[in-house]
């Protein structure tokens, strides 16, 4: 054993979760080291949906441009397609990833970032390349082994791979990013809920010129109902663009409790020959690699100085696009709060709300992906296709839905209709947006004594903009002399904000009286900022001179409806909630 490295945060593994973590806690000043098992970060595409709550937090983290410049636009997502191959006949679409018109409307309104395909392969070193530029020094072929704790840190075991040795290094905080296999929350006991292994899935990442099957209908996702397709997998066949249109992964099923196949070369092109339906286009298989569906989430994020994040506490199949934007925003609600307790600023009570306002949400998130494979079965039923039967059955279920009987007309409304449906999964805007911390579990958040206002239409569907205490900051777009901005671009950068309007001067003097760094927002005319369109006061909640303290991660943590003269008071006993000195 040789000496022992040492740093404030200590993070395994450097996926989205770790990645982020490492990026956050640079940017805010926190010295970290990330060690990560293999010699390369990710190097096949994986996760690639980024939404718009993503993105909102890499825009705080200073690197939304890298991500727009290298990801498949918004506008080449969106015509999820249903077909018997990508060459063969086309079942329906659905308009997807915000491109809806109406739906497009509601991500506009709701964001000044718009969501984008983003392959794992390609985020990663944006992720890394920005953390390691801002301090985070990271390790490669350095694997966690164990690790133990007491009242002042975490010593943990590493092993370098390169050279074969161990040594540890003692961090004040340990993250567990280390993925689904998590070793980190397995060592510190976490409470796991629900079922690994559900089914079986093979990914195939190919090269092929796709184009003449995809241009005229560019898409992330084309699915492909076929015999088999039913067989474990996430619902069909999928034929996912990486790139379009020359680069792709396929993901097939396979019954898991008779094992993975073998994954040859040959059995990976014998799939992606059946899903593509054209023998004549080339084909390069690049990998393939088998992972099972799986239904787990923690209960519990911590125990006591190591927190895990991403799949460690939350493993669910890719559908609604969830993993990696999950990941990176559990890592971006603990950094800010890891930084405070570091810096002395906050009780380390303040860290208890990292389970709370995040478990739920892993939660939901995995309840959420596994329903929307099953929401899948009703397309195979509107074609009969479920039971097992011959191809041959099948393609004549497809066929009889282009009669002219009474039958066939129920059986393409019934198509229809199941088609349609699968807006939860590729339209699910209010699952993107919606997260709210609830102030009876949180105590970073501080009740308003306002009734919860729900939500006025269905909440996976469609995003409702709060202030209320627990709710993400609404978007509005408002204006600094010639600039446009937006609300959400005035909050950030690891400090608190406090938004106020005319007559809120007692507000700001209380704002600037805290010892944490809280910085001002006075919106309206002839301030720092103005509202030309309105939208502010429309979204806000509060009259002009009330105020919302907004937290570092952008959710509002505290909020009064109108001017008072003891605001220093108010926001003094606000943040001694919010910072666990209460
Ligand atoms: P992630 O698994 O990305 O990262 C874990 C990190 O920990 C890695 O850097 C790993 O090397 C490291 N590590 C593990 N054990 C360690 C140890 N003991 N010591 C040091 N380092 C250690 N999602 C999706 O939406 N669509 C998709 O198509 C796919 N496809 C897909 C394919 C494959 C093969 C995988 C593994 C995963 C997917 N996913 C996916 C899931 C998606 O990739 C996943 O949700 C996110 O990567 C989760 O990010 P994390 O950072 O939490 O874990």
């Amino acid at each position: 054993m040789s000496t022992v490295v040492e740093t404030d945060v200590l993070i395994v593994g450097s996926g989205p979760a770790g990645a982020s973590a490492a990026l956050a806690l640079s940017t805010y000043g926190v010295p970290n080291i990330v060690v990560t098992r293999y010699a390369s970060l990710a190097d096949t595409p994986r996760a690639h949906i980024t939404n718009q709550r993503t993105m909102e937090v890499l825009r705080d983290l200073g690197v939304e441009e890298q991500v727009v410049a290298q990801a498949t636009p918004q506008h080449l997502m969106g015509n999820t397609t249903f077909c018997t191959s990508l060459a063969g006949e086309e079942l329906g679409r659905v308009r997807s990833w915000g491109n809806d018109p109406l739906v497009q409307a509601e991500h506009e309104l709701a964001s000044p970032t718009r969501m984008c395909d983003m392959p794992q392969h390609l985020m990663e070193p944006v992720l890394v390349n920005a953390a390691v530029a801002r301090g985070t020094r990271l390790r490669f072929q350095n694997e966690y082994l164990s690790h133990t704790q007491d009242a002042d840190g975490v010593t943990a075991t590493v092993r370098d791979r390169l050279r074969g040795d161990t040594y540890e290094i003692r961090a004040k905080y340990l993250i567990g990013a280390d993925g689904g296999r998590s070793k980190v929350a397995a060592d510190a006991g976490l409470p796991m809920g629900g079922q690994m292994g559900v089914a079986g899935s093979v990914n195939i990442v190919f090269e092929a010129d796709l184009g003449k099957y995809t241009a005229h209908r560019p898409s992330t996702l084309y699915w492909v109902l076929a015999p088999g397709a039913t067989v474990g997998g996430i619902g069909a066949g999928l034929v996912r663009c990486v790139r379009p249109w020359n680069e792709w992964l396929i993901v097939w099923g396979y019954d898991v409790n008779a094992g993975a196949p073998d994954l040859t070369t040959e059995y990976a092109e014998s799939v992606v020959r059946q899903l593509v339906g054209d023998d004549d286009i080339p084909v390069t298989v690049k990998s393939s690699s088998a992972w099972t569906v799986n239904e787990m989430y923690a209960q519990s994020y911590a125990n006591g100085r190591v927190f895990c994040a991403g799949d460690a506490v939350h493993r669910h199949p890719p559908s609604n696009g969830l993993g990696s934007n999950t990941s990176i925003q559990d890592a971006y609600n603990l950094a800010w709060k890891l930084r405070l307790v570091l810096d002395g600023t906050a009780h380390p009570r303040l860290l208890d709300s990292y389970t709370a306002e995040r478990a739920p949400v892993g939660r939901q998130v995995v309840t959420r992906a596994n329903r929307s494979i099953r929401e899948t079965a009703p397309v195979f039923e509107a074609l009969d296709g479920l039971a097992p039967q011959t191809p041959e059955q099948l393609w004549a279920n497809i066929a009889a839905r282009k009669d002219a009987t009474e039958a066939a007309e129920k059986q393409r409304a019934k198509l229809r209709e199941a088609i349609a449906f699968k807006v939860y999964e590729f339209n699910a805007h209010g699952v993107d947006l919606n997260q709210r911390y609830s102030a009876e579990s949180s105590a970073a958040i501080v009740p308003d004594g306002t009734p919860d206002p729900g939500f006025a239409r269905d909440p996976e569907l469609h995003h409702q903009p709060s202030s209320r205490p627990g709710a993400r900051l609404p978007h509005a777009w408002i204006t600094s002399g010639t600039r446009t901005l937006s609300t959400l671009d005035t909050i950030g950068r690891g400090r608190f904000t406090l938004l106020t309007g005319i007559g809120g001067e007692d507000w700001v003097r209380a704002a600037e009286a805290q010892e944490v760094e809280i910085a001002t927002v006075v919106i309206g005319p002839g301030q720092q900022y103005e509202d030309p369109y309105g939208d502010w006061a429309r979204l806000r909640e509060i009259p002009d001179a009330g105020a919302l303290l907004v937290r570092p991660d952008g959710f509002v943590a505290f909020r009064h409806a109108g001017a008072r003269p003891d605001a220093g008071e108010l926001l003094a006993d606000a943040l001694r909630r919010i910072l666990g000195h209460a």
